[in-house]
């Protein structure tokens, strides 16, 4: 079993990124710059933003944080995107997801300028990523195909088993594993809730992304010999014995499951500092204005 090392890659590719983004100062006169939008107070995004923010100056970027209480009302914050969508000076625009009941997220998807949607959420980046156009891809499957990469991945005619059909990772990642590029030209499987007989289906795979939410998840009865296993899960529990106060699990059971891969992803360490820096790359495209 050999390690897919987020950390290890990650680094690597932020030491690109600083070079470039050095670049971009140089000739515009200014930093990339990322903007991010957090509406109330969730744990989870407080952190996810809070890493999004810290990692963009570590790469010489510009970052901005709006902060709103839960209580904003949808139309302050659609005002708020239009006028980050007009500042020339703005490469990216991302609103942290989930928001609370009352707002719409596919009127705030919508509303955010296509040509500064970094997350690639928009449905005009969702359509021309279907067909293979130059588009801002979602940060986690770029994250996870910068991996394969990374460690020349053999991809070709596989099969590829996406466990869960979210919007943000399940959707997208079984589109662009299929697709005539390299990493792809899989045969991709899209798992889900309602999957028939999903061990048998996840047990044949050669490539396994799991993206289901659900900690240990995938078990090593699922797992053929020698498969890929790529671990996007990222589950929160409450831990006395780690500084933050909880710990991270993956959706696969690692220990039992890593012994049986030829490459696995761990968490955390794996897709989730790989997702990172899909965001910044997807910014940095936008600053130097290489998809729009
Ligand atoms: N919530 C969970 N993942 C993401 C992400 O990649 N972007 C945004 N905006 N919200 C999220």
């Amino acid at each position: 079993m050999q390690l897919l090392d987020g950390k290890f890659v990650s680094e690597k590719l932020k030491e690109e990124i600083t070079a470039e983004a050095a670049g971009v100062l140089a000739i515009l006169g200014r930093k990339p710059h990322l903007v991010a939008i957090l509406v109330g107070h969730d744990g989870g995004s407080e952190t996810y933003v809070a890493s999004k923010m810290r990692n963009c100056e570590k790469v010489g970027f510009k970052s901005s944080l709006y902060r709103y209480d839960t209580s904003v009302s949808e139309s302050e914050l659609l005002a708020k995107i239009k006028e980050i969508n007009r500042d020339q000076e703005v490469d990216g625009l991302i609103v942290q997801l989930p928001l609370p009941k009352h707002i719409d997220p596919e009127k705030v998807t919508e509303a955010i300028d296509f040509r500064k949607d970094v997350d690639g959420f928009h449905p005009v980046n969702l359509g021309r990523m279907m067909r293979d156009l130059p588009c801002f891809v979602p940060a986690t499957p770029y994250g996870i195909l910068m991996m394969l990469e990374e460690y020349k991945i053999e991809t070709s005619g596989k099969h590829c088993v996406v466990v869960g059909r979210s919007n943000i990772v399940g959707s997208p990642i079984s589109i662009l594993m299929a697709r005539n590029d390299y990493p792809g030209n899989c045969t991709v499987t899209l798992t889900h809730s309602r999957t028939k007989d999903l061990k048998d289906v996840v047990r044949s795979a050669d490539i396994i992304i799991a993206a289901i939410g659900k900690k240990n998840f995938i078990t090593e009865d699922m797992v053929k010999p020698g498969a890929v296993v790529i671990d996007v899960g990222i589950n929160t529990e409450v831990s006395t014995t780690t500084k933050s106060g909880f710990k991270l699990y993956g959706d696969v059971d690692f220990v039992n499951v890593a012994p049986k891969t030829s490459w696995i992803s761990p968490v955390p360490g794996g897709v989730g500092l790989m997702t990172i820096v899909g965001l910044l790359k997807n910014t940095l495209a936008s600053a130097k204005k290489e998809i729009y």
